[in-house]
């Protein structure tokens, strides 16, 4: 028989992670997006399951696979994404580490786009539903423990702790996405824990090894 894990603390909790980029169509063949490997979003599902935790993850178009042991659901707009996580509701914790496109094209065109005399074509976009707020402000439902990054470019304290706020979130995982850093499609992070009762800044190390301490810290808030 295998052996048992060393402890496996989030036995009996129903996590939701939401992870990847989501994909805004054009027209049929062309859509918008950000950049987002999954890998981190990835590596937060492996390690809540390590520990025990029924998970599902919620993913859009991520380009390595989601881990085993969870329960994958794919989604490719940010509309589709806010559906099946309300759907897997209720949950004792959500991690929200998707990067969402915040806008979509208010009329994707049901043709392909064609070049023309006209030039380029003029898109008008519209505001994405925000998944992380709309979790963390349920009233009824509301997962005890709702976690979101923030991936900034500049002033990635003052951005984040700002994010935290007027999110409702309880915790929000910083990380300075600089093309500089190589953290964006790297293998390896930098992130700063940001909740009510404090900050801390966690050296640079594997996006697992990001996960698993991440796993240990929600275990022991929700212990
Ligand atoms: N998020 C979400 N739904 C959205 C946008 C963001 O759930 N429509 C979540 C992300 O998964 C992440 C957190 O909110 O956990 C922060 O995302 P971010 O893009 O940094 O924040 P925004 O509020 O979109 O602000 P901006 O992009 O303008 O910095
Ligand atoms: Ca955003």
């Amino acid at each position: 028989a295998a052996l048992a894990p060393a402890s496996r603390a989030l036995a009996g909790r129903h996590i939701l992670v939401t992870s990847g980029p989501t994909q805004e169509p054009i027209d049929p063949v062309r859509y918008i997006a950000n950049r987002s490997s999954g890998a981190q979003g990835t590596a937060i599902g492996a390690a809540l399951a390590a520990q025990g935790a029924r998970v599902t993850f919620v993913t859009g178009p991520a380009s390595v696979p989601p881990p085993a042991g969870v329960e994958v659901i794919r989604v490719e707009t940010a509309a589709e994404m806010l559906d099946a996580v309300r759907a897997a509701l209720p949950a004792d914790a959500a991690i929200m580490a998707a990067a969402v496109a915040d806008w979509r094209v208010a009329a994707a065109s049901d043709q392909k786009l064609k070049k023309g005399e006209d030039g380029p074509p003029t898109l008008t976009f519209v505001q994405n539903p925000d998944i992380l707020a709309a979790v963390a402000g349920l009233s009824l439902g509301r997962p005890r423990l709702v976690i979101g990054f923030a991936a900034e470019t500049e002033n990635v304290l003052e951005h984040a702790r700002a994010k935290r706020r007027r999110k409702g979130c309880d915790w929000i995982l910083a990380n300075d996405v600089s093309p500089a850093t190589g953290i964006m499609g790297g293998a390896e992070n930098a992130v700063t824990l940001i909740t009510a009762d404090g900050e801390e800044s966690w050296e640079r190390m594997g996006k697992d090894a990001v996960a698993a301490r991440l796993a240990d810290r929600i275990a022991r808030a929700l212990a």
